[in-house]
């Protein structure tokens, strides 16, 4: 038997994949069956303070083979709503809430009231690349707003605090660091790569009504796994690999690179729900074959 178990920053996981916020997190009902698709835990849909209608359709497109495109733009029906809905939660798998917000302060305020729910850990979201006055269209992904809004959120919670960054970034460790500094227990990384853009050359028109949207699916997972390597050096807590994730040996990659457990959500578009148990079996049969007893001691080997 092998041991896919990780410590999430004191969250015990019982294998590392954990559904990636925005991709079916809307309701308990939806989650449960990613319990049953075999997740080590989920992540809500990221929450805001009221709710709000999103972008127009069309939202999310193939952009490429590989790639997909989203603009959604936080359609979610606001964190009242949110708390009623995940109060119900009643899996002994772990939850981890997701918020995101204009400034520190608002950042704040969600994160005090989500802690009504039974969340076992909490995520701050400072990464979607279009959503106008949220994460890199609002300025967040630099060291300086990082630092201030997890500063803010850590003092309102005693919870295991992820910051999900964004791989569009340059300086990404020194934001890691930030994070850090600030308090923060994980890092995410991360969102959705871009923007990007396609064109409908038949109505001479972008595809997407927002025009430009964050590009995820396995096309960009080298940015993941370049990132994930770059942040191992950088900073000393947890590291989720978002980004591309969806076989057992992009698991492998991740943690070699230095991550501790993977975020996954398009992968379920290309593998079903059930992708969590069938990346683990392949994990599995890696490491078996690989004589590996668990997948803990591969964490960051390609650093030595
Ligand atoms: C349709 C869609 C909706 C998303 N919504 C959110 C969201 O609400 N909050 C968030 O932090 N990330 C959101 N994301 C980003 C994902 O959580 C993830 O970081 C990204 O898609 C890269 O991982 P993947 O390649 O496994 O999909 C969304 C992604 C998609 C495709």
């Amino acid at each position: 038997m092998v041991d896919l178990s990780v410590n999430l920053a004191g969250i015990k996981l019982k294998n590392p994949t954990i559904l990636a916020s925005g991709i079916l997190g809307l309701d308990v009902a939806t989650l449960k069956r990613i319990v049953n698709g075999g997740a080590g835990a989920v992540t809500i849909k990221s929450l805001t303070s009221e709710p709000r209608k999103g972008h127009n359709n069309p939202i999310f497109i193939e952009a490429a083979e590989g790639a997909f495109m989203n603009a959604v733009g936080y359609a979610n029906k606001g964190i009242d709503h949110g708390i009623e809905e995940f109060k119900k939660w009643d899996e002994k798998m772990p939850l981890i809430g997701s918020i995101v917000a204009a400034d520190a302060k608002e950042f704040a305020v969600l994160a005090e009231k989500i802690q009504e729910t039974p969340i076992e850990a909490l995520e701050i979201v400072l990464s979607c690349p279009h959503t106008p006055g949220y994460g890199l269209l609002a300025g967040q992904g630099s060291p300086k707003a990082t630092f201030e809004i997890t500063k803010a959120v850590r003092k309102k919670t005693k919870l295991p605090l992820s910051v999900k960054l964004s791989p569009s970034i340059e300086a990404i460790g020194e934001v890691a660091k930030a994070a850090e500094s600030a308090g923060a227990d994980i890092v995410n990384m991360g969102n959705t790569l871009g923007p990007g853009m396609r064109i409908d050359i038949n109505r001479a028109s972008p595809t997407l009504a927002f025009k430009i949207g964050g590009m995820s699916g396995p096309a960009i997972k080298p940015i993941t796994i370049r990132s994930v390597f770059d942040l191992y050096k950088a900073v000393k807590i947890p590291i989720i690999a978002t980004g591309g994730i969806m076989t057992g040996e992009d698991v492998i990659e991740a943690v070699m690179a230095g991550a501790t457990a993977v975020g996954i959500g398009t992968g379920i578009y290309y593998r079903g729900l059930t992708v969590f148990k069938k990346v683990c079996r392949e994990v599995e049969d890696w490491l078996k074959k690989n004589k590996f007893k668990d997948l803990r001691s591969l964490k960051g080997i390609v650093h030595q």
